[in-house]
């Protein structure tokens, strides 16, 4: 099976999972550029606004084509508990229909993002899911088992 790792990350926490579980899976991998600002403080809200309004960003073209895939794993961590603009407009842009798609959030309220999320993709085959509080961060090798485990799920789908 083709499996293709899909993220956005503002600070780090979401891109060491992509890369544990691109690892784990012999997936290959790309990630969503946001090219609005969303660092520092005064990015922070506005962030966190666009995402509960649903508003799509511009993003940076992505260097792979999720068409030639069978499975796409995406992650992201979660804004005001919904989906962030990023990916959004990366399933928005990339139609996914009749895929099987997995999900990885980083969070610790996750709120209605997967819900949320799911609803951008409602031709896709929901095959797993996986919520990583940002605190389990703080313990890279801990995260790296859970990771491994929810990826040892995936490799029997
Ligand atoms: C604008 C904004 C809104 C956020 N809203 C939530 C939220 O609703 N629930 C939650 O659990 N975490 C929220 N967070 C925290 C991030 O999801 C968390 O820190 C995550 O691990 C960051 O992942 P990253 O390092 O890949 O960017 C928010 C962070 C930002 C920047």
């Amino acid at each position: 099976m083709k499996t293709l790792v899909v993220y956005y990350t503002r600070t780090g926490n979401t891109k060491f999972a992509a890369e544990t579980i691109a690892a784990e899976l012999e997936a290959e991998i790309d990630e969503v550029i946001d090219l609005k600002k969303r660092q520092g403080r005064l990015a922070y809200l506005p962030a966190g606004r666009d995402a509960l309004r649903g508003k799509e960003t511009e993003i940076a073209q992505t260097s792979r084509n999720a068409i030639d895939y069978d499975l796409i794993i995406i992650g992201q961590p979660v804004w005001a508990g919904s989906p962030t603009p990023a990916i959004r407009t990366y399933v928005n842009k990339n139609d996914l229909s009749g895929k099987k798609v997995a999900l990885f959030f980083s969070d610790s309220n996750l709120g209605k993002a997967i819900e949320k999320t799911k609803a951008l993709m409602p031709n896709s085959t929901f095959v797993g899911e996986l919520a990583l509080p940002a605190k389990a961060f703080e313990n890279k090798e801990e995260a790296k088992r859970k990771i491994a485990e929810w990826c040892d799920i995936l490799k029997t789908v």
